[in-house]
């Protein structure tokens, strides 16, 4: 027996409910809540790329925190409830509908090689896509008719699913664009909640820079994940500035009770 460990809650006997690449999900302390855990890990096409990142985990915790509060503020519905430590958040446990939401502003990565274009260009406008989450197919993209035909999600879902996706483009966009960043694009999960009888939308999962191409305004420098895809290094410093111009706090810094610090020119 270690003493010198609180006898409550010890991470080993809390249940776990599923793990992923980046993240774990364990039991709630409330029926319908959750604790989604981040860890160190990245991947990479398709976990063939594997590496541990220490302190990962926890700038992605907080750099989602700051994104879901304020979606959630804005009235953009999402699984979050707050975050509980470095690396955990307490969540609400929803049924995650199993497509990879992906919204581009600026060609870039799968899109740039499939149709042949500059990565960089403008699009016309922001396209949504979506890819069908299984790990073993290597998350194939699929069409509105295959979601519907499989069943996994009804036309309905997908308007509102669509609808999110826009709403969090906006948001993701503008928060960026003030602190200098240019949103080329960024992948979210939706679920569905259970009220009752009421079942809406969600936006799930986390938002972070392993989830997003987030490139600086002046130099175009990727300070996302691409950093690890690309073997460019320096993932760490590249996710520490985005926490920084986001003006959120690091565990060690003393409070700046600073906002986002605006770029200016
Ligand atoms: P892509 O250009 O490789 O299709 O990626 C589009 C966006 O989705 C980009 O911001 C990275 C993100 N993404 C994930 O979050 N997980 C994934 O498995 C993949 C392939 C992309
Ligand atoms: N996360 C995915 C994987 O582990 C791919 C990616 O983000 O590029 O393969």
């Amino acid at each position: 027996m270690d003493f010198h460990k609180p006898r409550y809650t010890p991470m080993s006997r809390r249940r776990r409910i599923y793990e992923g690449k980046a993240k774990v999900l364990y039991e709630g302390p409330e029926p319908g809540t959750l604790i989604q855990h981040f860890k160190d890990d990245a991947t990479a096409f398709n976990a063939k790329k594997h590496e541990v990142i220490e302190g990962k985990g926890v700038l992605n915790n907080r750099i989602s925190e700051y994104v879901f509060q304020h979606l959630n503020d804005i009235g953009v519905p999402t699984h979050f409830i707050k975050r509980l430590n470095m690396r955990e958040q307490l969540i609400r446990e929803v049924e995650i509908i199993p497509l990879e939401v992906v919204v581009r502003n600026v060609a870039a990565g799968s899109l740039a090689q499939r149709l042949g274009l500059e990565e960089g260009t403008q699009l016309p406008r922001s396209i949504i896509e979506f890819y069908y989450k299984n790990d073993q197919l290597g998350d194939p993209m699929v069409s509105e008719e295959h979601i519907t035909a499989f069943g996994w999600a009804t036309p309905q879902e997908i308007d509102d699913i669509m609808a999110l996706g826009i709403r969090v483009n906006d948001f993701l966009s503008g928060v960026f664009l003030g602190v200098g960043i240019r949103l080329v694009d960024f992948k979210m999960e939706c679920g569905r909640l259970w009220e009752g009888d009421l079942m809406r939308i969600v936006v799930a999962d986390e938002i972070s820079p392993d989830s997003c191409r987030l490139w600086d305004i002046k130099s175009n420098e990727k300070l996302d994940k691409d950093r690890f895809r690309r073997d460019l290094g320096g993932l760490l410093e590249a996710y520490t500035d985005v926490a920084k111009r986001l003006g959120i706090v690091g565990e060690n810094e003393p409070p700046r009770g600073a906002g986002p610090v605006l770029v200016k020119g």
